[in-house]
């Protein structure tokens, strides 16, 4: 086999809290792996350091302003991208397709809405460290549903800001995945049940395969 040949896909899920993005990933990489594919599960914010430090800066821990918060969310992608063993680059070469959860597109949805949207957006897309990924699949619900979800496995408080904000997350994605080309981002209705979201999950990385 050819080393092209060998290369994996990068498939990335997004969604608002609660629309199911870890079962429906565990499931894909359980259909990849029976198919004889190579898989390998990763997330944004990262483990590596630069994600360590975004999860300071999103606890509140240290404060920091949307313009260095897009900046070192960008500065994570491209650590994992180029991160010499655990990196995407680097598992895609060596044959492994590469399920992502969460990518640039939550970049642009929720920094984009704060700071300047065409700077984040271009800071991201024309990267030339940060991969185009292969397939985006995001996992549509409305927030009244995402809120019955998180309520059953969490207790949350303030439950009428949470349900607005996720609202206005919602809007964002869709703006920002109108942008891209419909054929490698595909709009998934999460409202259904699990076994019925995979199917139409398979069915679109299959085709994504054959392609
Ligand atoms: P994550 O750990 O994926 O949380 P969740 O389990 O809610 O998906 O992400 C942490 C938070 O970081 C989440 O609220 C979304 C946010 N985020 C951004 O604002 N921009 C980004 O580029 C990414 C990757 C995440």
């Amino acid at each position: 086999m050819n080393k092209e040949a060998m290369t994996g896909k990068l498939i990335v899920f997004e969604g608002i809290d609660g629309a199911g993005k870890t079962t429906q990933i565990r499931l894909l990489e359980g259909y990849l792996k029976e198919k004889g594919r190579p898989v390998v599960c990763t997330a944004e914010p990262t483990d590596l350091p630069s994600g360590k430090a975004l999860r300071r800066a999103l606890s509140g821990e240290e404060q920091k302003t949307p313009c260095e918060l897009a900046a070192l969310f960008t500065l994570d992608r491209i650590a994992h991208n180029i991160q010499p063993e655990v990196g995407i680059t680097a598992l895609l070469k060596n044959g492994n397709d590469v399920i992502c959860d969460r990518y640039f597109y939550s970049t642009l949805a929720y920094q984009g809405a704060e700071t300047d949207a065409e700077w984040v957006r271009s800071m991201n897309l024309n990267c030339p460290e940060i991969r185009h990924p292969d397939l985006c699949i995001f996992l549509d619900l409305l927030p009244e549903e995402s809120m019955k979800r998180i309520n059953r496995r969490t207790e949350t408080r303030e439950i009428y800001e949470t349900s607005e904000r996720l609202e206005r997350v919602r809007a964002q994605f869709h703006a920002v995945l109108q942008t891209f080309d419909p054929q490698s981002v595909r709009i998934v209705d999460a409202a259904r049940p699990i076994d019925e979201v995979q199917a139409e999950i398979r069915k679109i990385v299959d085709s994504l395969l054959q392609s």
